[in-house]
């Protein structure tokens, strides 16, 4: 039974996360999406509302479970026995930030493995500071997020 860990801020989840679990979810035996509550990045969407975004996208995946964790990811890992953790990789501009990340965790964690999938090339651009910025803006992301995030932004911007 090998469970990952696909850790990450989702602030919103977008198609080329979504494409990231998809693939993961086909992997492995049992996958749980952990959404950092205390990331030092500034997030826009509340935690609880990041969670409840991915509970609605993501529940035609059986094995695929949602969690929230705050502190590092090694020791997320460690309390759940995970021996993966997850990473999209998008680009080359991706690769030293992940590289260093997957490093630093294995140091503190030898037993864990950082697995990196790649997204359909269509979502290769796709980022959620990226999706908000052009969300605000007026911009069409509607292809780029699921139904339910497209809907949120949408209402946030009206509200705001
Ligand atoms: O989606 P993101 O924001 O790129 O995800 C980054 C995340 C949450 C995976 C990373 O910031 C993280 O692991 N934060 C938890 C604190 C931690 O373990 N920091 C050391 C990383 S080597």
């Amino acid at each position: 039974m090998t469970l990952a860990i696909y850790p990450g801020s989702f602030d919103p989840i977008t198609k080329g996360h979504l494409d990231v679990l998809q693939r993961a979810s086909k992997l492995f035996d049992r996958v749980i999406i952990a959404v950092l509550t205390n990331s030092t990045k500034k997030c826009s969407i509340p935690i609880e509302a990041r969670l409840e975004l991915i509970k609605g996208c993501c529940s035609h995946m059986p094995n695929v479970e949602i969690d929230s964790f705050e502190g590092l990811t090694v020791d997320y890992a460690k309390h759940k026995n995970a021996k993966v953790l997850i990473r999209g990789l998008r680009a080359i501009t991706d690769f030293e930030y992940e590289m260093q990340m997957a490093q630093m965790n294995n140091t503190l964690y030898p037993d864990l493995e950082t697995v990196f999938l790649t997204t359909k090339p269509k979502y290769n651009f796709v980022s959620s500071s990226i999706i908000k910025e052009v969300a605000f803006m007026d911009g069409d992301v509607s292809k780029l997020v699921p139904e339910n995030v497209y809907n949120y932004l949408l209402k946030i911007k009206k509200e705001k």
